[in-house]
This record gives structure tokens, sequence and C-alpha cells, in this order.
């Protein structure tokens, strides 16, 4: 039996962190077995927001070299940059004429940029679904690993795609979430205001890319209080997150030692962070150095885009020409 098909797309900006790594990367690596993936850096969205044009390679090289560092197997999935497949910007255009203006302007995170972003409402970022929604159904994929904050990107694909499959006939399966909710640990930020993912602080996020020093500086910064005032207390969100912490990074003796002094209220806060900075750097060191090795080696990353991008054009030709035949375009 053929394998399901899985497509997710990683941003190329911004650097990753923990956050990214414990809520999307780990389980695309557990995905790559099970599953037929296709894995993309979505460099055409990223134009959205006019990057500059010197610094669009680097990020979108750094990204996939961190990806990989972390376990992405481009042997196992097809792994490629969303630019490198142009029937993905065909498919986008044959599902606008299926997209309405005004459903494009009620998504919340269109709606979002306008706010933050007044001088550059492009018609790209309206659009953004719909090129998001061909990045998916250009592999007829059914299951999409994606977070919370995508799920009605994630709706308005099903959208076109049963719009697409009354109008010229059955075609596109309709993309379902993909949700590893009972596995995934959600990683805080160190000031204790929120999803790592969401947090503008840099020095309450842990990147994939800090140096030893700036991971122990973080997490000795990280935000505490005076302790429990009674045994067996429950715990602040802040704290709880350094046990998070600690439960993906350190031995389970340690975590055992910190909880029973923790619930006796004989904690000690620096002890437990200095413990927790050593198991991080333990923990993010060995990635960081490959990724750093990956992104020296650029010859063997072209291999790897070139690779996936003729794996992604031979899914998507088949689904570009199944799609022009529905739609009337076979003059030849
Ligand atoms: N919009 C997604 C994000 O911001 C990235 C993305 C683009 C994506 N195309 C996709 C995710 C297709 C899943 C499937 O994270």
């Amino acid at each position: 039996m053929s394998k399901e098909i899985v497509v997710s797309g990683i941003r190329s900006t911004g650097h990753l962190h923990l956050g990214n790594y414990f809520g999307a990367i780990q389980n695309y690596v557990k995905m790559q077995d099970a599953y037929d993936c296709y894995f993309f850096v979505a460099d055409y969205h990223s134009l959205t927001t006019h990057p500059d044009p010197k610094a669009l390679k680097p990020s979108v090289f750094r990204v996939l070299a961190e990806n990989i560092a972390s376990g992405l197997d481009p042997e196992k999935v097809a792994l490629y940059a969303q630019s490198d497949v142009p029937e993905i910007p065909e498919l986008y255009l044959m599902l606008n004429m299926l997209a309405y203006k005004g459903e494009l302007e009620k998504v919340p995170t269109f709606k979002d940029k306008v706010r933050l972003h007044p001088e550059n409402v492009n018609a790209g970022l309206l659009t953004y679904p719909v090129l998001m929604a061909a990045d998916i159904l250009i592999h007829r994929a059914v299951k999409v690993p994606v977070g919370k904050d995508q799920e009605q990107h994630l709706e308005m694909a099903r959208n076109f795609a049963e719009r697409f499959n009354s109008r010229y006939g059955e075609f596109f399966p309709e993309p379902q979430v993909f949700r590893f909710n009972s596995e995934t640990v959600k990683i805080m930020s160190l000031d204790g205001t929120g999803k790592m993912s969401k947090s503008e602080n840099v020095n309450a996020t842990i990147y994939l890319s800090d140096t030893d020093e700036d991971i122990r500086k973080k997490i000795m910064k990280a935000k505490t209080d005076q302790g429990p005032a009674e045994p067996n207390a429950a715990m602040p969100d802040y704290i709880q997150n350094l046990f998070v912490l600690m439960s993906v990074t350190s031995g389970p003796e340690t975590i055992a030692r910190f909880t029973d002094a923790y619930n006796s209220c004989n904690i000690r806060y620096g002890d437990m962070k200095k413990q927790l900075a050593e198991d991080m750097v333990a923990f993010v060191a060995p990635i960081r150095d490959h990724a750093a090795e990956q992104q020296r080696d650029e010859a063997t990353l072209r291999k790897i885009l070139k690779t996936g991008a003729e794996k992604a054009r031979e899914s998507a030709a088949v689904t570009i020409a199944g799609a022009r035949k529905l739609i009337g375009i076979n003059y030849y």
C-alpha cells in the first residue's frame, strides 16, 4: 500500500529555536518513515514582507541546515524550496479564481498584518492562504502537520479543494491537520510571557544557533521566584517551564532530584538553573555544530535542494496535468 502524503512548509525567516524544535521539527522527524513527506522552505511566502535580496539565500540555506541537523533526512523526505517548483504558482493561479476577496479579507492573520504593517498591504499578503493551499494541494496531500495558528489556513485549503472538486470534478482530497498533541511538549519563553515561538524577547528564547555562553546566560536569567511556600504546591507557569525544559534535556535522576526538592520546599533555583544550563548546552551544541557544518557545505545543500525539487516536481506535474484537463485546458 502506498503511504499517505504529508506536506508542510517551513518559514525561512527568523532563527529556529527550541519552540520550533519541539513543536514542529521533532514531529517532522517522527513522520519521515511512516509517510510520504514533502517538506519545503516557503521562500515565495516570505516575499510578502520584501526581504533584502542578499539575505534570502543565506536564510533559506540556514533553515535547511538547521532542519537537517535536527534530524530531517533528505534521503527519506523530499526537501525543497517552494520557488524550485513552478507548478506551485501555476496551481496558485488556478485556485485564485476560486478564492473570494471577502473571505480572504476576513482571515485573522491578514487582519493582523494590515494592523501591524498598513504601509504594505500587498495582494500577495491577501492571497497568502491561496498559495499555502497550492503548496498542499499540489501533492494532493491528506495530512498537514501545523500548529494552531495555521488551522484556519488549512480550513481554507479544504474549501478551495472542495470548490475545485464541485466545479470541475472530484480531484483533490481535503487535507486535514495532523495533530501530535499528546507527544508535543509546549515550550514557554524564559521570561514567562507565553509560548517561546511567539516571544519577541531574544533573551528569553533559546535558538539552535546560540553559543554555549548564550545558553547559560539565558537560562540563568530565566524567571523564578522565592520558591514554594508549602509542600507539593502547584507550580507557576514559569517554574513548570523549567521542569519541562529539564524533561527534554536532563536525565531522570536529575528531574526526580529537583522535583523532590520543589515538593519539599528545598529547591534552590540557582542550582536547578545551573544544572539545566549544562544539560541544555549538551543538547543544543551538537545540533548547532552540525547545522554550522552543513551550512558551510553549500555544494551538498544545493544537491539536496535539487534532488528534493525533482521529487516534488514529479508529483506536482501529475497534479497540474490533471487539473488542466479538468478545467478544460487540453488543446493538443
Ligand atoms: N504558513 C505556514 C507558517 O507560517 C508556512 C507554510 C506555507 C505552510 N505553506 C505551507 C505550512 C503549507 C503547511 C503547509 O508556518
